[in-house]
């Protein structure tokens, strides 16, 4: 059975799972609207990503006998000045993701919540890649300028990004 304080915590971070699903969504409508398929794209995926995410704290929640509860999800921004305004934002983001999952990791240690705190490692390890792969865009967009020609080749890149599945390579 899952301690109330953390239940009420791991529903909490199923709706900051959500919202950053919804955040990424806004963000591909934003580069659908300036003709960046390739962009638009890249966020695609990351909202499946993010609902991967959720989809797993809900299993968990519902594992442990607790009681999933859905929360209203927060209206994201709709408009960015430049596609490196966009990454910045994604990148503080998942920096914050991270603070979140930081805390619940210490709920779990004060609740003497063990299985919390090993479901939580998966998180943990799954942070640094959300971080270093919006970085790995980030630091593109800062060479190449947010105007130049060098747009178009990272729009490239980017469609070619695809979704896969975490679910076969760990484990839900
Ligand atoms: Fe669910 Fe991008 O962290």
């Amino acid at each position: 059975m899952l301690p109330k304080k953390m239940e009420e915590a791991l529903n909490g971070q199923l709706n900051a799972e959500l919202y950053s699903a919804y955040l990424y969504m806004s963000m591909a409508a934003y580069f659908e609207s300036i003709n960046l398929a390739g962009f638009a794209n890249w966020m695609k995926i990351q909202v499946q990503e993010e609902m991967f995410h959720a989809q797993k704290f809900f299993n968990y929640i519902n594992e442990r006998s607790g009681r999933v509860i859905m929360r209203a999800i927060e209206k994201p921004e709709t408009d960015w000045e430049t596609t490196s305004d966009v990454f910045e934002h994604t990148y503080k983001h998942e920096q914050k993701v991270t603070s979140l999952i930081n805390d619940l990791v210490e709920l779990s240690r004060s609740e003497k919540d063990n299985a919390t705190y090993n479901f939580l490692q998966w998180f943990v390890s799954e942070q640094v890649e959300e971080e270093a792969s919006v970085d790995a865009v980030l630091q593109k967009l800062k060479l190449i300028g947010d105007f130049g020609p060098g747009i178009f080749m990272i729009d490239q890149e980017l469609g070619n990004r695809v979704f896969t599945p975490p679910a076969a390579v760990t484990g839900v």
